[in-house]
């Protein structure tokens, strides 16, 4: 399993810490939460914050953006050297355009869908994404109880990747631990976000080489 840690749960008063410790981890990204207070009821951090995460971390970085219009920001997110840029289906009524935005500007596309949202709600745009993530909590906070549903929605996602042909991988968010990541695992996830599982254990670099292994 490819393990993102999610950087919202580590220690803000020391990134570089945290980020030499993701530095020698098995992650295989690192997951960057930006929130704006109005498609999510909080607010986390911005471009400067991912600019400087940027100049320390050698791991790619995964932006996943919990704003509205977001397609305003797609130069902006490219110029902080994302690798993936993550934009969520309900708040982009053009999606296929930002999507090739994104596309164009050189990143990896993802489309991310909250727990409310269908999986075939994807059908149509499946096959142009490099990425689906699909949200095990509902976004906003980290900590939260993992959404038992999810398990059934990465089974219908990966339904739904075989039969459009689709090079999209699987990425689950919010309350993955070594339990929700084994279930998670066995339905065909390829990638897991884990902030408080990583970050608030004894020993982080063992959180995520105990996800990596499932
Ligand atoms: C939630 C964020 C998540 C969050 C996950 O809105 O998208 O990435 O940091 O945190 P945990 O793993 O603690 O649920
Ligand atoms: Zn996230």
């Amino acid at each position: 399993m490819k393990v993102a840690p999610s950087l919202l749960s580590a220690n803000f008063g020391n990134l570089e810490h945290d980020l030499d410790m993701i530095n020698r981890s098995e992650a295989a990204m690192l997951h960057l939460d930006i929130m704006d207070g109005v498609f999510v009821p909080n607010i986390s951090f911005g471009f400067p914050v991912i600019e400087y995460v940027q100049r320390l971390c050698k791991k790619p970085l995964d932006v996943h953006l919990m704003i509205v219009e977001p397609q305003k920001f797609v130069s902006q997110v490219r110029d902080t050297g994302a690798t993936i840029m993550n934009v969520h289906y309900e708040v982009c009524p053009h999606l296929h355009r930002v999507v090739q935005q994104i596309k164009s500007a050189g990143m990896q596309a993802g489309v991310t869908i909250n727990p409310a949202t269908p999986v075939h709600m994807l059908r149509d745009i499946v096959a142009d994404l490099d990425l689906v993530l699909l949200m095990s909590v509902n976004p906003g906070f980290g900590g939260q109880k993992f959404i038992p549903g999810t398990l059934r929605k990465v089974a219908e996602l990966k339904q739904l990747i075989a039969e459009t042909g689709s090079h999209a991988i699987i990425e689950v968010d919010g309350g993955v631990n070594d339990v929700t990541g084994r279930q998670l695992a066995e339905q065909g996830a390829e990638m897991v976000v884990a902030g408080n599982y990583v970050f608030k254990a004894a020993d982080p670099l063992q959180a995520i080489s105990t996800l990596a292994a499932l």
